[in-house]
């Protein structure tokens, strides 16, 4: 199992839930050649009035769609490719899923039976078949970077930016915050996150918004000529930690209020997501007025934001029972963390570093850090026995869902480390790049909360000149 390629192409999952529940779901059936370029194709060969190759051509290109059989038997041949994850294959079985670990693949499908026409487009023929699944950023492959409050992905965000060894590096600006990361050919973006786009699909967006949203957003701004490729990266963390965490930066004022729960093509109403305040704010809230709120965001947000939640019929908590609503988010967002190409747990700095690097095959020229003690372990080791028991409560489906993440994590790790034969030397000298000097951070960007009506668009227009950096 160990040896096997990273590079396995065909998800049976995403395959047997096409076929389940019917989705009209399209198979798209471009190859990559630009539009203009078949274009310009298409002029010569009409003017050589070769006929018959124009219409072969254009049937292999575009019209002749695969048949179900062909679906079908490629779903049975990957099945075999399939060595899934056992601890969870009963529960999922019981929901119709199985699991297949996607390390360094792009999502694939999603699976939402109420959105599923504004969904991102998926896997063409062509991916399937012809393709392995390097990240490639000449090409049209992005990075969407799922960020979750409080998982330390501000720190991560600004790695990305600004601490990669890229042929092109972002190019930052102090006074907007903001980066561009663009390929290293044209000036189009190969990372959807905070300090490149902006919160685009809305302030921390999760699973469910960025799969609906992220790809219309690149159609808009890019044209929707190409067909891209995503590759969904995030950062888990020990799930009491994180609530403690999220509890003391709501007891400082912070809202998230702008946050838009897009789900089933509408934002939840105020109804269905009743604030756990009055005012502005619920700054100087104590512990357990915290833990008493049942519509508290902060209660099991890793798997509601990693899951599908159209499966669960949206913000309607009526639409199914509360255990069976559970059960079905807690399998979705597993399904889905084992879809990303890249995830990390933010106990494990290294290890998340490593196989972020070898994933995706770039570097970042500073080692990641390890922060131990937080205000959390503080408040942690200070709270008596019953309150900690109520919080673990809250938070069970987080707290399953981080054993499970910290179960494949390690199997990816150690794949990827049994595949190198360099290990012990790369796992030495993480971040440590030849000619690099590490810089403060703070320097470069401030950490600031930033709101999403800004210039995606005006990137298009800038000229690369323009662009250069005050780093
Ligand atoms: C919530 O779900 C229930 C049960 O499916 C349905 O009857 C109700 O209309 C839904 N509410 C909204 C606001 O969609
Ligand atoms: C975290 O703890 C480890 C071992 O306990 C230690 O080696 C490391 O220096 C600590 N990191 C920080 C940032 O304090």
């Amino acid at each position: 199992m160990a040896k096997r390629s990273v590079e396995v192409q065909v998800l049976d999952s995403d395959f047997s839930v096409l076929l389940r529940e019917s989705v009209t779901y399209e198979f798209k059936m471009e190859s990559r050649p630009k539009q203009r370029f078949r274009n310009f194709i298409m002029f010569l060969m009409f003017l050589a009035l070769t006929g018959i190759i124009y219409f072969s051509y254009f049937c292999s290109d575009s019209s002749c769609s695969l048949t179900p059989q062909v679906r079908v038997r490629q779903a049975t041949w990957s099945a075999t490719m399939n060595d899934g994850i056992s601890a969870d294959s009963d529960e999922m079985m019981r929901l119709g899923y199985s699991i297949q670990d996607s390390l360094g693949q792009p999502l694939s499908l999603h699976s939402s039976p109420i959105n599923s026409k504004t969904s991102n487009p998926g896997l063409s023929y062509d991916d399937v078949l012809n393709e392995n699944f390097q990240f490639d950023m000449n090409a049209h492959d992005v990075m969407v970077f799922l960020h979750i409050q409080k998982t330390g992905g501000t720190s991560f965000g600004k790695h990305l930016v600004q601490d990669l060894d890229l042929q092109r590096p972002c190019s930052c600006q102090r006074k907007r915050k903001r980066c561009y990361c663009f390929r290293p050919n044209r000036n189009e973006n190969w990372l959807f996150s905070r300090y490149s786009t902006g919160w685009k699909c809305g302030l921390h967006a999760d699973w469910t918004e960025l799969t609906s949203c992220v790809d219309a957003e690149f159609d808009k701004n890019e044209g929707d000529s190409v067909k891209r490729r995503y590759f969904y990266i995030t950062l888990l963390r020990e799930p009491i930690a994180r609530y403690l965490s999220e509890f003391r930066h709501v007891q400082r004022g912070a809202t998230w209020k702008h946050a838009r729960h897009w789900c089933g093509g509408r934002e939840a109403t105020p109804g269905e997501l009743p604030l756990c305040y009055h005012g502005e704010s619920w700054s100087g809230v104590t512990l357990d007025e915290f833990i008493s709120c049942p519509h508290n965001l902060a209660h099991n947000r890793q798997t509601r934001m990693m899951s599908d939640l159209a499966l669960v019929g949206c913000y309607n908590t009526s639409y199914m029972s509360t255990g069976e609503r559970n059960r079905v988010m807690l399998a979705s967002a597993k399904r889905n963390l084992a879809a990303m190409a890249f995830f990390s747990l933010t106990e494990f700095q290294k290890i998340g570093q490593y196989v972020f690097e070898e994933t995706f095959n770039l570097r970042f020229g500073v080692p990641f850090e390890q922060h131990n003690a937080t205000l959390s372990s503080t408040t942690l080791s200070s709270l008596p026995p019953s309150k900690l028991r109520k919080i673990h409560e809250l938070n069970a489906l987080d707290l399953e869902l981080y054993e499970f993440a910290k179960t494949l994590m390690y199997k990816r790790f150690n794949k990827l480390k049994s595949r190198d034969p360099q290990f012990a030397e790369r796992f030495a000298n993480l971040g440590r790049l030849p000619g690099r000097t590490e810089f403060n951070w703070d320097q470069a960007i401030e950490d600031t909360t930033i709101t999403s009506n800004t210039d995606f668009n005006t990137l298009q227009v800038s000229s690369y000149g323009s662009l250069d950096a005050s780093v």
